[in-house]
């Protein structure tokens, strides 16, 4: 049995409904928003190439020719690191013929570093700036300017050591939309921070699936009842009121936990983790920040650490996710940092195994016939901000045309 589908023009006016009401009366979006190929289609041209993307931290791509290769809403792209030390988003697409030069099949790593980019076909090669460098037997092209044949690029900034990408290209800049977030994770300065872990999941889920997941702390009580919840109860979270761009929560230790910290923070000592992050004021110390800048960008501040994820929307029913831990430079000189790293890598990945389960599950269940949209906790406030966000994002697009 089938339910009826909702039109693109009908999830639209079901989303600007759910958004208008009170925190009080929050229902779920329509299931269309997570399932549905005709509204991710909507939602990648009004909301997600109309954002910023965050695709990469600096320590990523520390040297010249540094490059990370990935696919952002059907764009074959380059993240890499110029001679002149700017971090570039690059299309891969040849100006010559159009192929990618970069293809998976061509064998060549995600990542690596490539001073200078070769396409295979005809061997058109192109300086880690997008300038073309060098093009076979083309003296006899009449009118034919080197200078004019460069890989296209797309507009990026860099926002806290973070390089984020915007494809529509007149997205706000970030140090405006992000003004306010940049001034509460100022402590951790994260543009000098390193990623020190990085671990890649191909998701089975809408992307909203795990921005939500993400942001939400009602679900500690559930899935997370034996580990986080032990520490950061459910109850005990809250949202900041609503920003616009950005979302933030806090997840504050519970009386054993914060007893535990206070200790440590007097002394300056590390916990179970890497050495802390010199400078915190205690009361950032005693709680997890968690963020979600809009649309998708996740982070979360604790005392040693910061932990990012990357989350590249692929349909509306796909994502590719990297969760990654950033350290202080001081953390990484201790002597026991090997173990240390070895341990909380196991932590990252069991930390994230819950909700990867509890995220497919909603998946399954939002493609069933017999989905009805739910009712909100007070503690899933954040999931009515996400709300607000899609509806304010899909006001200023165009309408679809209909769905087929
Ligand atoms: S398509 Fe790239 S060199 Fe011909
Ligand atoms: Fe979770």
């Amino acid at each position: 049995m089938t339910r009826s589908v909702l039109s693109v023009e009908e999830v639209r006016k079901a989303v600007f409904e759910a958004a208008e009401l009170p925190l009080s009366r929050a229902i779920t979006l329509p299931p269309e928003t997570y399932v549905d190929p005709g509204f991710f289609a909507h939602e990648a041209d009004a909301v997600l190439s109309r954002g910023w993307i965050c695709l990469a931290h600096v320590s990523q791509l520390k040297k010249s020719g540094d490059y990370l290769r990935l696919d952002l809403l059907g764009e074959p792209v380059v993240v890499i690191r110029g001679r002149d030390g700017e971090i570039r988003v690059l299309s891969r697409v040849c100006p010559h013929r159009g192929a990618d030069i970069l293809h998976p099949v061509f064998g060549g790593p995600e990542e690596g570093n490539e001073p200078i980019l070769v396409c295979p076909y005809h061997r058109w090669s192109f300086e880690a700036d997008g300038a073309l460098k060098g093009c076979p037997e083309m003296q006899k092209a009449e009118g034919f300017d080197k200078k004019d044949w460069r890989l296209s690029s797309f507009r990026s900034e860099i926002w806290q050591g973070f390089v984020f990408v915007n494809v529509s290209g007149d997205a706000a800049p970030l140090a405006e939309l992000y003004a306010a977030f940049a001034d509460m994770i100022a402590p951790w300065d994260t543009a000098e921070m390193e990623v020190v872990i990085e671990l890649k999941w191909d998701c089975d889920f809408n992307w909203k699936v795990m921005v939500e997941n993400w942001i939400e702390s009602y679900h500690h009580l559930g899935i997370h009842h034996q580990t986080l919840n032990t520490s950061m109860p459910a109850a005990m979270t809250w949202t900041d009121p609503e920003q616009g761009h950005f979302i933030r929560c806090h997840l504050p230790f519970n009386k054993k936990t914060t007893e535990k910290v206070m200790e440590a923070a007097a002394k300056d000592a590390a916990l179970d983790g890497f050495k802390p992050v010199a400078g915190l004021p205690l009361d950032r110390q005693l709680e997890w920040g968690l963020y979600l800048g809009l649309p998708c960008f996740m982070l979360l501040t604790a005392r040693d650490r910061v932990i990012w994820y990357r989350l590249l929307p692929q349909s509306e029913g796909r994502c590719a996710l990297l969760t990654t831990t950033l350290v202080t430079r001081a953390a990484m000189a201790d002597p026991d940092f090997a173990e240390t790293v070895a341990a909380e890598t196991t932590m990252l990945r069991d930390f994230h195994l819950e909700d990867m389960q509890v995220n497919a599950a909603m998946q399954a269940g939002l493609r069933s016939s017999k989905v009805v949209r739910g009712r909100l906790s007070h503690l899933e406030e954040p999931i009515w901000h996400i709300q607000r966000y899609l509806a304010r994002s899909l006001r200023v697009a165009e309408p679809a045309s209909p769905s087929v």
